[in-house]
Parts: structure tokens; sequence; C-alpha cells
């Protein structure tokens, strides 16, 4: 699907009251846009002083194509930003962390400088076992304010977090820490889940096995009794921060220090290790908080991420901290003990920010609005989606069921290897259901053929953005290659592996992965990474793997499997290998349907042909075949 196509594009337009863009931190997209493109650097220059620096830049940027320096040679540290900058304030008694529980009575609560305080201990108890700056951290963990206490930690001394999302199974892990080389690794005795527990201690001790690089594991332990610390490589989190010291000065960072490591799912089965700096990270996620979501003194600010994703680094932790924020965490799921759980809380903390996904929002509406009207939404101010395309349907309910029809929806384009939002609809600017919006000022992108010439309105393309930006990946560990092919793909572009349209209007309708990466529920899942664990069991021969549509995921996941010669097709296989899938890479890449096949389509150079079964899947013409083996 690499040529243009054709798109029929209308749509209603929803146009929030003025009162929006009257008291917008950023105002109108067309003044803003073209004060950024008067003078790109000037523009970013301005948004980096508003932060505290150990010493200014030399210059905002240095770009020898494909790689880019921001602000070149200055020295800070993201946690001075996001702790100290405040507590030296008249911010320091502000509430920083809300952490709401599975139980209503569940709450934890650190202003400011208590956050300062827990983070400078732990960042000493990390000290105290040997990590120095440069050395990588592991984060597997629940959603408890321990979570984001560890992240900043890290941050604090240098060390490069790899935080991997706790629904993730061993397998997975395993990978990930042993890609990354990770010395520590920080987990939890369990999480909570709908009243159970994930065993994570467990599920971290399977995924060291074979992993040298680690040292030592460190537990949070939450249940009483407490578990028992079997090993010599385990140690009690709080008896740790007990022994050590109480301040931590920050680490003298230097912009393009590496901050983290974060893995996303590639075309091939192994996940790629984003990097991410310190300088231009920090200027991305903190500028997209407070220009883009609008964030005001008085918000509570509410992502319903997890941390271990991008839009949990970014919106739950280092923006909004950075910007002053309080913010909102929890470790309820959106419908248990029912529906209403986070309608409640938005109630009962006065959440002004929402932001969540397309699939949560799905899954409400399909519950029904009675639950959301059992609470008093009318602190909500802004509500925001990420993950994939908010479908109008989608986009209607939310913004009448949720937003009142008052709160402007941000739908935020974005990625992993972009750190940061890079394409909405500014608040107060006229929103269309179905496209995310424009170019954010501050980035450039286009809609464009594999040639790179952008596509005439409604014709269908690649997108793609044209100049560099602060907050980009710099970096995929150990394979620069890899980077640099986003780079070359449509040389002098970055590639984002998306397909788009743009209307008359310049607004930017995004339509789904143009390549074999999975969108299942808002989670990358590679079809590389399903079919590798599918071979893994002694059963399969050989599989592949493709993405449904469907009504609540947005995309589900289908194996087409060829058995093993001794091995019988039967259901309770089936299940087998869904089970096996689920262990080792997380329930979130359990395929909902298998198919055993007898033969795969294949190019004469044997590569599967996914788009072929995709096309047969849902009954459409396959397109261009003549590649097709017999
Ligand atoms: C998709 C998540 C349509 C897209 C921040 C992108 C979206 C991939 C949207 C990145 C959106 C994200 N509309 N599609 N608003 N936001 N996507 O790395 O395909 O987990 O390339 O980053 O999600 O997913 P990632």
């Amino acid at each position: 699907m690499s040529e243009s196509f054709d798109v029929k594009l209308e749509a209603k337009t929803y146009k929030p009251d003025s009162s929006y863009m009257e008291n917008s931190n950023i105002g109108d997209w067309e003044t803003a846009y073209n004060r950024y493109l008067k003078d790109p650097d000037g523009f970013w220059d301005g948004i980096a002083k508003e932060l505290s620096w150990f010493k200014p830049w030399d210059a905002v940027k240095e770009w020898k194509h494909p790689y880019a320096k921001w602000f070149v040679n200055a020295k800070t540290n993201i946690t001075f930003n996001c702790l100290d900058r405040h507590v030296n304030s008249e911010l320091r008694n502000k509430v920083a962390l809300i952490w709401r529980g599975e139980e209503e009575e569940q709450e934890r609560i650190f202003t400011y400088r208590q956050l300062h305080r827990e983070v400078q201990r732990c960042a000493n108890a990390l000290k105290n076992l040997g990590i120095k700056k440069g050395d990588t951290v592991c984060i597997y963990m629940p959603l408890i304010p321990e979570h984001i206490v560890a992240m900043l930690a890290c941050a604090r001394i240098g060390a490069v977090h790899s935080i991997v999302y706790g629904g993730f199974g061993a397998a997975a892990l395993h990978t990930r820490i042993r890609d990354a080389s990770a010395k520590v690794v920080i987990t939890a005795d369990v999480g909570y889940r709908r009243g159970k527990h994930v065993p994570l201690k467990s599920i971290v001790g399977e995924a060291v096995v074979n992993a040298p690089s680690v040292e030592k594991i460190v537990v949070v332990r939450r249940t009483r009794p407490q578990v028992e610390l079997v090993s010599e490589m385990e140690i009690d989190y709080y008896e740790l921060l007990n022994e050590a010291g109480k301040e931590c000065e920050p680490e003298v960072m230097d912009a393009e220090d590496p901050l983290f490591i974060l893995y996303t799912s590639g075309t091939t089965g192994q996940p790629k290790g984003i990097v991410h700096t310190t300088g231009g990270y920090m200027v991305g996620t903190y500028y997209t908080t407070k220009y883009i979501f609008d964030l005001k003194e008085n918000d509570v600010h509410w992502c319903t991420a997890d941390p271990g994703w991008i839009t949990g680094h970014s919106y739950i932790v280092y923006g909004p901290l950075a910007a002053g924020a309080t913010i909102l965490i929890t470790e309820t799921v959106p419908d248990y003990p029912d529906p209403s759980v986070w309608w409640k809380i938005i109630e009962e903390f006065g959440v002004t920010i929402f932001y969540t996904a397309p699939t949560a929002i799905r899954m409400f509406m399909k519950f029904g609005e009675e639950w959301p009207n059992k609470a008093n939404l009318d602190s909500l101010r802004i509500i925001g989606s990420v993950g994939e395309p908010l479908n109008p349907e989608a986009f209607e309910w939310y913004h009448r069921v949720i937003g009142k029809s008052v709160c402007p929806i941000l739908d935020t384009w974005w990625q992993t290897e972009t750190g940061m939002h890079m394409i909405t609809t500014l608040v107060g600017e006229p929103m269309k259901p179905g496209f995310a919006g424009k170019a954010i000022p501050g980035v450039q992108v286009d809609v464009v053929d594999k040639e790179g010439n952008p596509t005439p309105p409604n014709v269908g393309g690649l997108l793609v953005i044209k100049e560099p930006w602060p907050s980009m990946m710099r970096t995929v560990h150990k394979n620069d290659e890899r980077y640099r092919q986003y780079w070359s793909t449509i040389e002098p572009f970055y590639t984002a592996g998306d397909l788009a349209v743009k209307d008359k209007d310049g607004y930017i309708m995004v339509l789904g992965r143009s390549d074999d990466i999975i969108i299942v529920a808002g989670h990358n899942i590679g079809t590389a990474e399903v079919e590798s664990a599918l071979v893994s069991h002694e059963a399969v021969a050989e599989s592949a793997v493709i993405g449904k549509p469907d009504a609540m995921k947005g995309q589900a996941i289908k194996a087409f499997v060829i058995l093993r010669l001794g091995y019988e097709q039967s259901e309770k296989l089936k299940n087998e290998l869904i089970y096996h899938v689920r262990m080792s890479i997380g329930p979130i890449a359990m395929p909902s349907e298998i198919e055993f096949v007898s033969s795969l389509p294949k190019t004469r150079s044997g590569k599967i042909m996914r788009r072929v079964l995709k096309a047969q899947e849902m009954g459409i013409d396959p397109g261009d075949i003549s590649t097709l083996e017999e």
C-alpha cells in the first residue's frame, strides 16, 4: 500500500466555545504556526528558556542528516525541572501526584516537596547498589507511586531507564533486559488487577535467567505477610531506601545524554530500543503539555496510559511534572468493579484534563451512557485521545457524553519515536471528527507519495516529518542502521510508517500503519513477534499473523498456523497456542483467532505475503500478486 490512493472525506466541524481560544496558552494555530516558521530555532529557544539549565546552549540545534543535536552543549537535569524548580517556588506544597488504588479508600498523595524527597532517597539507594551515570535500570512495576519515583530516581543520577510494561510476559521482558544490558531490575511482588494478583516478581525471576547483566532485583513488597526474598539477588525496596542518604544532587547531564530506552514493536521479531535524550525530550514534553494541552495552574491531569508506554513517559510523568501539574495515576481498570469507576474518579478528584485511548472510548460506548451519567463530569475542561485513529462515531460519543458538548477533544497523533505530540487540533480551533488535525507549531509534516511528492487533497499517501524536532529519537539501541532507515526510506524526510490523507483545509486523517505492525487496543504489536512466539511452540512449523478489523480493539490478531508432522488439529491445541503467546509476550498479543492451514501465500523469495491473507480474510482484492509463488 505504498502507492497513493483516493479517499472520500467529509466531516462535520465542531467549534468549541470562543472562551477556549481567548484563554489558550498558545493562541490560534495560524499565528502560532507562522511565528514558528519565521524563526524555527528562535521558537524552540524561547520555549527552552522557560526551563532551568545549569549551562545554556551554544546553538539551538545542529543537524547533519539524519543526526540531530538539540541545545548543543547545554547542561541540565530533567528532575531539576520536574521537582527542584517547583520546590524552590510557591509550588512547593502543591500536590504533584495522586494515586488511587483498586479499593475506593486506597489513596496516596505527594506534594512536590514530598516527591522530591522520595526521589532523592531512591536515587541514593540506586547509587548504593553501584548504579552510575550511563548504567541501565529496568523498571517492571505496577502503576504505583514507587514506579514514578523509580523513573525519576534514575534520571536524577543519570542512569538510563528502560521501562517494560507490567502486562508483558517473561520472554518479552527477558529480551528487553538483555538487549538493554540492565544492571538492576526494579519490580513489585504483585500488581492488582480486577481484585487479583499479577505475579510480577515471579515473572522477573523467570526473565533474568540467562541475563548476566542483572546484578540486583529491587522489590516493592505490597502483600502481607511479606513475600520472602529468596535469592542473593533480591532486595527490599524500602529497606534499601531507609539506608540511603536524604539528599542527592542532580547529576549534571549534557542535553544529549540519554534519558531512557523504550522498546517498541518492529517489523522484525526483535523489538526496537528507541533512545531518547535529556534536553530535547524535556523541552518537547514540557512544551506540548503546557501549550498543546493548554495546562493551567489548577489543572488535575489524568493520562490513563501506563508508564510502560511512551504516552505514560511523556504525559503521565515528564511533561506534566516539568510544567508543574497535579497528576493523577490509578491502578484501576476502566470496568472493575463496574464501568463507573473512572467517572467517579474524575468527579472525586476534580480531574480537568483527561487523556485516554480510542479503544477505551469504544469500550465505554458499549457499556452505555448510564455509567458516565452517574457521575458529575463538570470539572473536565479538555479531553484527549491517542494511540490509533479516533473514528467519527467514537469522537461524537466522547464529545457529547464525556465532554458534554463543551470540552475540546485533542486527537493527538505521535509515536514512541517522536517523543511528543506532532499532529492535533489546537484547543479552541474547529475540530473535524476522524481527523487528528494539523502539525503543531514547531513541527512540519506532510502526506507524500513514495517519491516524496506531496499528494493533493483527498489523495492518500505516506505520512512524513520534514524537519527535525527536539524530542525526536536519537538512535535505535545497538541498531543505528535501523535508525537511519527512518530517514532514508523517503529521503530526506522521516517516514512514520503510517498512511494518511489531507483534506482541502490541511487537516490530516491518519488511516493506519503501512507496515507489518498491528495496533491492537492501542498497543503496537509486530506480526513477526507473534509469529516467532508461535513458532517457538513445538507443534508449529510456520505461522503468519494479520490484523483484522475489530469493533472494540480497532484491530484483532488472527494467526494462520501450519502444524508440524505428527500434530493433530484440535480446539485444545488452538487454546494451547493462544496460552503460549500469552505467556511469552503477554495478554496484549494473544491471537483472538487461529486457523490451521496447509500452506501460506509467499513471494518467490520466500516472504510471507500477509496482505494476500488479509485480503482473502476480508473478501477484498489483494492488489498486485505478481510476485506470488504458485
Ligand atoms: C498510531 C503512541 C491515528 C500510529 C503515542 C502511530 C495514531 C503509532 C494516533 C505509534 C492517532 C498514534 N491517530 N493513529 N491520534 N496516535 N497512532 O509508538 O499508527 O505506541 O504510528 O506511540 O500509533 O504508536 P506508539
